[in-house]
């Protein structure tokens, strides 16, 4: 057991997804896994593991924003060795042509959090994705035909903005889509030396103000959970 997660030694599987919310690892682990069992309730922050076509595999809520879902990748990974931490989120898009229900890989994850201002001195640290799991998941939504589009994304400590024109200049320096935690995870996974990858679908626009509701998610979130799942 770590601090926030009740699980023993060997519960956790080497490939882990991380949705934003509990209840969705719950939703995956039910939809998708057999032999699936709970191994953690702490803080209803769910984490289930199971096996998807034969493989372990793990899911977890990581809740929003770099802090959070840094203290649960530092856990997964010095308390029970895991090696490939997959993030399945939301995102809201800076670009025309970025749409609702679009997937974005993350190639790196710019951000506003104090978080590396402090870690490093002041200085510029640039969280980027795992190049072989962008490599393979990329593999697996070609071989699935699934359009996907990668880049820059923002990791913001703000979900509502005191200025929303600032996300203009973040646009114009072409990054695709805000969230708010690709940056925290794959820090923390550099650090550690395993793979991190953040795998994100449009949910909103701050260009066109539209949203999808609840519904949509739930069905455009499909495609992004199945490349996940292929990571195995
Ligand atoms: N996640 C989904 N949409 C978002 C937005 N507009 N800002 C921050 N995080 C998000």
């Amino acid at each position: 057991m770590s601090i926030h997660i009740e699980a023993k030694k060997g519960d956790i599987a080497e490939t882990i997804l991380l949705p934003g919310d509990p209840l969705r690892a719950k939703w995956i682990a039910e939809t998708y896994l057999e032999e699936t069992f709970c191994f953690n309730k702490i803080r209803n922050m769910f984490g289930y593991t199971g096996l998807y076509q034969g493989k372990p595999i793990s899911v977890m809520g990581t809740g929003m924003g770099v802090p959070s879902i840094s203290i649960y990748a530092h856990e997964l990974i010095t308390e029970y060795d895991v090696k490939n931490l997959i993030r399945v989120g939301s995102a809201g898009s800076y670009q025309k042509d970025i749409k609702l229900r679009d997937i974005v890989f993350a190639m790196a994850a710019s951000s506003n959090s104090g978080l590396n201002t402090l870690r490093f001195n002041g200085a510029d640290y640039a969280p980027t994705a795992s190049f072989k799991l962008f490599q393979k998941a990329l593999d697996i939504a070609k071989s699935k035909n699934i359009a996907i589009k990668a880049g820059n994304v923002l990791t913001s400590d703000e979900f509502y903005a005191d200025n929303f024109e600032s996300y203009k200049k973040w646009s114009e320096f072409g990054v695709l889509c805000v969230e708010m935690e690709s940056a925290g995870l794959y820090t923390i996974a550099a650090k550690h030396q395993v793979e991190a990858l953040s795998i994100l679908t449009i949910s909103d626009s701050l260009i066109s103000g539209e949203h999808t509701t609840s519904k949509e998610r739930e069905t455009s979130f499909k495609d992004m959970i199945e490349i996940a799942l292929e990571l195995t």
